[in-house]
C-alpha cells in the first residue's frame, strides 16, 4: 500500500460532500486555508490522547457537548460562554459522580457541517437542498440561501479561531474556578423545586470543599482548582476542510488534523473503505466513530483495525447512539468483540441521536427521559460486559432554548415553538443539561 497523504481520500468514496456550484471557488478556498496557521496544535492533540488513555483505562470519564451544529448567526462571546459555563458545571457533578477526573471535549469551535439523511426537503411546497451547517451554505429555507459557498470554509476557519481564543482566555483565566463552578450549581439547586432533589450531591460536594479546605488545600490558589483543560472535537465531514488543515507536526514529523484536538466520523460516513475512514486513519488526532443501531460487530472491527492498528489506548473513541430501548441488547455484542479483538477503545454514550422524533407541530425533538434511559441502559450493557462506560456525548446550548421535552421545568410540545433556534439537532437547555448531570451521577451512585 502506498504511503497515506492528506489526499489519499480524494480517490475514494466520499459521501455527504457539498455538491460546490463553483469548483474553482473551492480550490482558491481551500488554497487560503492551507496557508492559514493551525488552529489546534499536535502536543495539545497528543495530550488529549493521554487523557483519552486514561479513559480507557477506566481512570477518567469524557464529557463531549455542545451544539449539533455551530452557527455563524448566533456568534457571541456571551453565548460561547453559557455553554462553557454549562459543561463546567455539568464535569463537577460528573466527578464528584463519577470519583474520577472528567475530560472536557467541546462540540465546538468546528462543528459547522451536517451530514443528512435526505438531500431535499420540502419547505412551504418548495423542494430545497437539505441544510448541511453553516460551513456550508446559509439555513434559510430558500434555494439561493442552500447554494453552497466557499467562503464559508474561511469564515468557518476564523469563527472557530475566534471561539478558541475564547475559550482559552476563559478556561486559563479564572472562570473555570472549582468554587465558582460550584457555587453556580448551588444556585441551580436551589433555584427550582425539582433543583431540591439535588441537594444531597451538592450538599456533599461541598462539603468535599469545605474538607480540602480545612486540610490547608488553598482552593484559590491551586492551580488545577482554578484552570481546566478544555478541548475541541467536530464531525471531520467536509474532507477538503479537513485536509487543508492537515499539517506536518515539527517534532514528531506525524500528520496532525489541526481543525480540532479530535475528529470523529459520524454513523453517514463511517464506511471501512470510503474516504472519511481513510482520512481519520492518516492523523495523529485521537478520533472517534459515531455506531447507530445498523452497526454491526464486523462492521465495528473494521474500522478498529483501520483506526486503531496499533491498539493504542486514547486513540480510538467509540460513540454508541443506538436508541432508549435498543442500548441494552445491541451494545453488549459489539463491546465482546472490540474486547476480543483487543482494542482498549473508549466507549461512550451519545443518547442524542436515535431518541429523536417529530412532535405535531413539526419540530424535531427528544425526551430527557430518553436520553436518560440511554444512558441508563449503556451503564447497564456496560455492567453486563466488564467494560467501562467512559463517558457521555450531548447536543447542548447554554442558552435557554425550548427544544427538548421535560426536565425540571417541564418543556411539553406546546413550548416547542417559544424558543426553537437549533439549526439542526435539538438541543438540551442548560437547565436540562444540569438535570442530566445530576442524574447521570445519581445513577453512578446507585450502580
Ligand atoms: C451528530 O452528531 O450531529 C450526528 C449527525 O450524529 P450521527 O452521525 O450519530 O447521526
Ligand atoms: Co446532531
Amino acid at each position: 500500500m502506498s504511503e497515506w497523504t492528506p489526499s489519499t481520500w480524494r480517490a475514494l468514496p466520499a459521501e455527504q460532500q457539498p455538491e460546490w456550484p463553483d469548483e474553482h471557488a473551492l480550490e482558491q478556498a481551500l488554497k487560503t486555508l492551507s496557508t492559514l496557521p493551525p488552529l489546534v496544535f499536535a502536543g495539545e492533540a497528543r495530550a488529549l490522547r493521554a487523557a483519552l488513555a486514561q479513559v480507557a483505562a477506566g481512570k477518567a470519564f469524557l464529557l463531549q457537548a455542545g451544539d449539533c451544529s455551530e452557527s455563524f448567526n448566533d456568534f457571541t462571546a456571551d453565548s460561547i460562554r453559557d455553554k462553557l459555563k454549562v459543561i463546567l458545571q455539568m464535569a463537577v457533578v460528573l466527578t464528584y459522580g463519577t470519583g474520577t477526573p472528567v475530560v472536557k471535549l467541546g462540540r465546538i469551535a468546528g462543528q459547522f457541517a451536517k451530514p443528512r439523511s435526505a438531500p431535499y426537503e420540502v419547505v412551504n411546497g418548495v423542494q430545497i437542498p437539505s441544510f448541511r451547517g453553516h460551513m456550508v451554505h446559509d439555513d434559510a429555507p430558500t434555494p439561493e440561501a442552500r447554494r453552497p459557498d466557499p467562503s464559508r470554509l474561511i469564515a468557518a476557519y476564523h469563527q472557530s479561531a475566534s471561539t478558541l481564543n475564547l475559550l482559552r482566555a476563559f478556561t486559563k483565566g479564572g472562570f473555570a474556578d472549582l468554587s465558582q463552578v460550584h457555587m453556580w450549581n448551588q444556585q441551580f439547586v436551589a433555584s427550582s423545586r425539582q433543583g431540591q432533589r439535588y441537594e444531597a450531591i451538592a450538599g456533599e460536594i461541598d462539603r468535599a470543599l469545605r474538607f480540602m479546605a480545612a486540610c490547608g488545600i488553598d482552593l484559590r490558589a491551586e492551580e488545577s482548582l482554578h484552570q481546566v483543560d478544555f478541548y475541541t472535537s467536530h464531525e471531520a465531514l467536509v474532507l477538503g476542510y479537513e485536509e487543508a488543515l492537515t499539517r506536518r507536526d515539527s517534532l514528531t514529523g506525524a500528520w496532525y488534523d489541526t481543525s480540532a484536538h479530535l475528529l470523529w466520523v459520524g454513523d453517514r460516513t463511517r464506511q471501512p473503505e470510503g474516504a472519511h475512514v481513510n482520512f481519520l486513519s492518516g492523523v495523529g488526532n485521537p478520533v472517534a466513530a459515531k455506531l447507530g443501531p445498523e452497526a454491526t460487530a464486523e462492521d465495528v472491527l473494521a474500522l478498529c483495525r483501520i483506526l486503531d492498528p496499533g491498539r493504542e489506548p486514547g486513540r480510538l473513541t467509540l460513540i454508541a447512539r443506538l436508541g432508549a430501548g435498543r442500548v441494552e441488547r445491541l451494545l453488549p455484542p459489539l463491546q465482546e468483540a472490540v474486547r476480543a479483538a483487543g482494542h482498549p477503545v473508549v466507549w461512550v454514550c451519545d443518547p442524542m441521536h436515535a431518541n429523536t422524533f417529530m412532535s405535531d407541530g413539526g419540530r424535531k425533538t427528544r425526551r430527557l427521559d430518553d436520553v436518560l434511559a440511554e444512558i441508563s441502559g449503556f451503564f447497564s450493557a456496560c455492567r453486563v460486559t466488564g467494560s467501562w462506560p467512559g463517558g457521555v456525548h450531548v447536543e447542548l446550548t447554554g442558552d435557554s432554548v425550548t427544544e427538548c421535552l421535560g426536565g425540571a421545568e417541564e418543556i411539553v410540545e406546546d413550548d416547542l415553538e417559544l424558543r426553537y433556534t437549533t439549526t439542526c439537532d435539538p438541543r438540551l437547555n442548560a437547565r436540562q443539561s444540569l438535570d442530566l448531570a445530576f442524574q447521570v451521577a445519581e445513577l453512578l451512585r446507585a450502580g
